[in-house]
């Protein structure tokens, strides 16, 4: 049954969160270990619904998995298809990096074109350019791409014209298998690529460079099975931060380092809040009204795109007129509407927000319609007067392990209830 989120907003947030292992961290790991027939045990997996997704595809493909109390057990042994099953493959975008993958370690792959969240045209070109530069032979039937390696794949040097996050796992993962040196220029820089590299050279590869534009990796024809913890979850930090901020409290998350969050702190910190770091936490806290700045989204080490629905729920009771540059997805602004439900006053121009800082939110009823977007509409609840309402929570599953215990924990009245089809009563005004 669909459920919804209400909220009594206007609660002051203070205290401690500890920070989940981040799904996007862990994501490229579970399928990095298609690269062995050993065991690898990964700890510090948060328990959501792209993981669980994950864990099914990998055993449809032949993996004996355990998953428990964040500690995920797998070995690939025996890889029994080579076929991802579209159902789980449609809604989750990051199940097509196990084409490569799986091209290296048997010679051949079908994944259906990937699905995930609708916040643009998400395209997998560059995936697919270096998997064919590679010695890939890639052919579309029906929206399925159907890879073999008739003479096996060569290791090469590759370009990427944008620093695409998935496309660095991609051909990371791919080359980590392939016996030589590959070169990536143009990759991404973000901490769960610095993360992969890691537990790539763990198995037996050799991977420099990771954190730069340029990585190197030596591949091998066998990797081993390796342990790995993953890394704490900067978005999932950056929400309990904002929700504090935009309440006027002060909130410290543990299990994440500051390093990995570096541009949506100096956001914070311009906009008038108060930033301390320790080596395993980020404290925000907020006096007064926030003050209204300029920003963009970059690849890392810019200001992450997924923190940008967050941060724009916190600009909406700024102190004046906030514009927000979205240059990663093109269409990163469906949240705009349902934030304007609370008496936001968000005006899109381009590929610019421009937000103009009301005194008071009052409480609405709103739909999520993504991970980022999902949790913005929470904060705007949590920030409003009165009573809210929040629809298609199934999308908060995919990210945030505990979050209402945890948004409890810092003092907002916040519940999940069953919902009964009264949706358009409650939106129809
Ligand atoms: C990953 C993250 C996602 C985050 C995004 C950007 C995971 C599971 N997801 O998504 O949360 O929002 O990075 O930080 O880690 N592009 C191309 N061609 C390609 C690939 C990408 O043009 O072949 C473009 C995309 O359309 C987009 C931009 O590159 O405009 C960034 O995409 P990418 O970095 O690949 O994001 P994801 O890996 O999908």
């Amino acid at each position: 049954m669909s459920e919804y989120l209400s909220i009594v907003g206007q609660n002051r947030l203070f205290g401690e969160v500890g920070v989940a292992g981040a799904k996007n961290a862990a994501l490229p790991l579970l399928i990095s270990t298609l690269l062995t027939s050993q065991k690898c045990v990964l700890a510090n997996v948060p328990d959501l619904e792209d993981i669980n997704v994950t864990l099914r595809l990998l055993q449809s493909l032949g993996a004996n998995v355990e998953f428990r109390n964040g500690r995920v057990s797998i070995e690939n042994y025996n890889i029994e298809t080579a076929e991802a099953a579209y159902g789980l493959v449609k809604s989750l975008r990051a199940s097509f990096w196990i084409l490569g993958p799986l091209l290296a370690r048997v010679g051949k792959a079908q994944v259906t074109l990937p699905g995930g969240d609708a916040i643009g045209a998400r395209p997998v070109d560059l995936h697919l350019q270096g998997l064919v530069k590679m010695g890939a032979d890639v052919r579309m039937r029906n929206g399925v791409v159907c890879a073999t390696a008739p003479g096996g794949l060569t290791p090469q040097e590759i370009t990427f014209d944008y620093p695409s996050v998935g496309a660095t796992h991609h051909i990371m993962m791919t080359a980590a298998l392939v016996p030589g040196t590959t070169v990536i220029r143009g990759a991404a820089r973000e901490p769960e690529v610095v993360a992969l590299a890691e537990f790539l050279s763990a198995m037996g590869a050799n991977v420099e460079g990771a954190g730069s534009s340029e990585v190197a990796i030596r591949g091998r024809s066998e990797l081993g099975g390796q342990q790995c913890v993953v890394l704490g979850d900067r978005i999932e930090a950056a929400t309990y931060l904002i929700a504090g901020a935009m309440t006027g409290g002060g909130v410290r998350v543990t299990g994440i380092s500051g390093e990995t969050m570096g541009a949506t702190l100096d956001v914070l910190s311009m906009v008038g809040c108060e930033v301390k770091e320790g080596c395993d936490f980020v404290e925000v806290s907020s006096y007064g009204r926030l003050q209204p700045c300029e920003f963009s989204t970059a690849p890392f080490p810019g200001l992450a795109t997924d923190v940008q629905p967050l941060l724009m729920a916190a600009m909406t009771m700024a102190e004046g007129r906030s514009v927000i540059e979205e240059t990663v997805f093109e269409n990163r602004f469906g949240h705009v509407g349902e934030y304007n439900r609370f008496g936001a006053d968000i005006k899109i121009e381009g590929s610019r927000a421009i937000v103009k800082g009301v005194s008071k939110l009052h409480g609405a009823s709103a739909i999520a319609l993504d991970i980022r977007a999902a949790a913005g509409l929470v904060l705007m609840g949590l920030a409003a007067e009165g009573y809210s309402q929040i629809y298609d929570i199934h999308h908060l599953d995919r990210g945030y392990a505990s979050l209402i215990e945890k948004f409890t924990q810092l003092g907002a009245r916040i519940q999940r209830s069953p919902a009964f089809d009264n949706r358009e009563v409650v939106l129809g005004c």
